[in-house]
């Protein structure tokens, strides 16, 4: 579909005479959509019985008459002072217990029934007013959903974990067997007995913390259900979707996929961060493949610079292209900006817009319709289809269980698993980024960093996988507990064990806490510490390994490099065994830098896996949608590249194409034959999750 090229529109702020020139600029600026009132319910409903949808009226019409569709926000995210002062149990509360108060946004507790059946209300009126009006093609459902409140312990999550535990366990006996409650003295007698992980002396059991990241997410979900449910019963046809965050740790969004009817995503790289390109790059790839096969929509970004970072510095010139053609190369069909017209009053008022405070004059506005007119001219994008050949496992609960407490080493899983996604990224080897569950013969070889946490389920996918030919690698500190973060009886690895012909003995932490990383959008990833690290000797070459040199011994497979210092030397640092008709891989330390390299250099190697396009200049980025080749210079040198195919924007035939820094090139380069070179066009199933319009309940865990 063609390119939807927008922002966040928020006319509330402005006097109405400001609308009608909004929309003509927006005209000049190639805008074919916005997301209209996210912030709009104390406009919308100024006090509990008085509703004002004038001003949204003659807003949709001028923008419909200007030819700008819209995305209308339910309004849900920021309640009135009006609700917060009426009705105080809306308001969440933290670890202490203590209430959160409003003067901000998002100060509502997920869980409370009284937030719940206000917010409900709001919706329905928008619902019913808005359901069939021609110019609204989505819904915004909220707005980035736990954003500034990871985790609320308000009476009101007291009481709905209570009945969301009773849900999961039934009974109290099958609880305490799931958190181990023995240990401590914390055998409970019944649900009432239990609370949110408040401040507590000590650390909390880690089971129940992790229920209680389950439930954070579900609350979240519940929220956006609830609000979805009234818009379908009120007969809205148009997609709905809220705006997530990427890697955002409070909610699972795998969870959440199958209820989006499209995934919406909001990505703010950090000028300031060095692996900006491959953050971004791993963000992209994470939220296409929440859908494997179909596109998605970036549904917000900064034209420049952010005012939420301690430093604030503006994009370099053509960042905004480079950073735009990378979310186009890797499967969206929607680029969007927060916000439309930079606001003069309150907290955002520093954040940049499609239209800056100081007007068209500008190198913002400038770059804003240039990037309008070259995406326009794309026309219709083919759909990303089932392109990576490379399966790299992400998981939430394996992210919430492993960063608890009282661990053998404080992880950073996010920091880890960028380092893997790196190796790929810089070879421009294409990635789906996927929970083990969806491991299948669609990939040649996946990649388990860091997999403490293994379901029953995503085991069985990936002995599957390997046995029907595909090649793993997996470690280190992988298949340690089981879905309530308990030890399997049997010792560790008992799942992919026999795949790796490996048995695991021991731990073997280095000291430090984990390796560097500076996070993804919203994120904040801790510090890197100085971690400690160990050799180990691969093809000859000592290389560094850190974190842990865990002890583990082969039983069947092949060593292929020993540990060469620590605690652990002699002992297998990488190993190699054949099962069924693939192989698993073992690596039992987090290799850094060139040590990182040259094992995934191997397993590369081992299951044949192809980049995108060979031998590329250094700092080129390369990805493939379907028939479309995108190639951005991230380098500061001009580049040639060799590639046959058409020129996507201009329809020329072309042989090569030449880049400048931060150049961008989208070439219609079809795979000669997509069967041939191994591409899975997307399965019906992937396609049914696609489309996926009736609403249900959060689904039961
Ligand atoms: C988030 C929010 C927006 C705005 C931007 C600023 O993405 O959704 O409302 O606050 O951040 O970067």
């Amino acid at each position: 579909m063609t390119v939807l090229y927008g922002a966040d529109y928020n006319p509330e702020q402005w006097p109405a005479d400001v609308w009608d020139e909004d929309v003509r600029l927006m005209q000049q600026a190639g805008v074919n959509i916005v997301s209209l009132g996210i912030f709009a319910w104390s406009r919308i409903q100024p006090s509990e019985d008085v509703w004002d949808f004038a001003w949204l009226d003659t807003v949709i019409e001028k923008l419909q008459a200007g030819g700008v569709q819209v995305n209308l926000a339910t309004a849900t995210a920021s309640p009135p002072p009006w609700v917060s002062a009426r009705y105080p149990e809306t308001l969440p509360a933290d670890e202490n217990g203590a209430s959160y108060w409003p003067g901000s946004r998002q100060h509502f507790a997920p869980s409370s029934p009284t937030y719940r059946r206000l917010a409900g209300e709001l919706v329905r009126r928008l619902a019913e007013r808005y359901a069939h009006h021609p110019a609204v093609v989505m819904w915004h459902v909220g707005n980035e959903f736990g954003c500034h409140l990871p985790m609320d312990f308000s009476d009101s999550a007291r009481d709905a974990y209570r009945v969301w535990l009773q849900s999961r366990y039934a009974s109290i006996d099958v609880l305490n067997d799931a958190w181990g409650t023995s240990f401590w003295s914390q055998r409970y007698g019944s649900f009432d007995e239990i609370f949110p992980p408040r401040l507590a002396p000590y650390s909390h059991n880690p089971s129940s913390m992790l229920d209680y990241r389950r439930f954070t997410s579900d609350m979240l979900l519940e929220c956006y259900l609830m609000e979805r449910e009234i818009l379908l019963a009120a007969g809205a046809t148009q997609p709905i979707t809220t705006n997530f965050m990427g890697p955002f740790k409070p909610a699972d969004y795998r969870r959440w996929a199958p209820f989006m009817d499209v995934i919406a995503d909001d990505c703010y790289p950090d000028p300031t961060n060095p692996n900006r390109v491959r953050d971004a790059a791993f963000q992209r790839d994470l939220v296409r493949s929440l859908k494997r096969g179909t596109p998605w929509l970036l549904w917000e970004q900064a034209t420049d610079a952010v005012n939420w970072r301690p430093s604030n510095p503006g994009k370099r010139p053509g960042a905004l292209l480079a950073e735009t053609a990378q979310s186009i190369a890797r499967g969206a069909d929607g680029i969007m900006f927060f916000q439309w017209r930079q606001s003069r009053a309150g907290s955002e008022k520093f954040h940049s817009a499609m239209l800056p405070h100081a007007g068209t004059g500008t190198r913002t506005w400038d770059a804003v319709t240039d990037l309008g007119a070259r995406l326009a001219a794309l026309g219709d994008l083919p759909a990303p289809g089932r392109d990576a050949r490379v399966a790299l496992v992400f998981d939430w609960e394996s992210w919430w269980a492993v960063e608890e407490r009282d661990h053998p080493i404080e992880i950073d899983y996010l920091a880890l698993v960028l380092e893997w996604y790196g190796a790929f990224h810089a070879r421009n080897i294409q990635v789906d980024v996927i929970g083990p569950e969806e491991v299948d013969e669609g990939y040649d070889l996946a990649v388990a960093p860091v997999l403490y946490l293994l379901r029953d389920e995503g085991a069985a996918a990936l002995s599957r996988f390997v046995e029907g030919g595909g090649t793993l690698l997996a470690g280190p500190f992988s298949d340690i507990v089981d879905t309530h973060d308990q030890f399997r009886s049997g010792g560790f690895l008992t799942q992919l064990g026999p795949l790796l012909g490996v048995r695991f003995e021991d731990f073997g932490a280095l000291g430090g806490v984990s390796t560097g990383g500076t996070g993804v959008g919203a994120q904040t990833v801790r510090a890197a510490g100085a971690g400690g690290t160990v050799t180990f000797d691969l093809r000859g070459a000592s290389l560094p390994g850190g974190i842990v040199a865990e002890r583990v011994h082969a039983v069947g497979a092949s060593v292929i490099a020993t540990f060469e210092t620590g605690l652990t030397a002699g002992s297998p640092a990488l190993t190699r065994h054949a099962h069924g008709a693939g192989e698993g891989w073992y690596v039992a330390t987090q290799p850094v830098a060139e040590g990182l390299d040259a094992v995934v250099a191997a397993v590369v190697e081992a299951s044949g896996v192809r980049p995108v396009i060979d031998a590329l200049p250094a700092g080129v980025e390369a990805a493939r949608r379907g028939d479309l080749v995108t190639l951005i210079n991230h380098g500061d040198d001009r580049v040639e590249i060799a590639i046959e195919g058409t020129d996507a924007e201009t329809g020329a035939h072309i042989q090569h194409v030449v880049l400048e820094s931060q150049g961008v090139a989208f070439v219609t380069a079809p795979v000669a034959s997509r069967a041939a070179a191994g591409v899975l066009e997307p399965s019906a199933g992937d396609e049914a999750a696609a489309s996926v319009t009736a609403a249900g309940a959060v689904p039961a865990r």
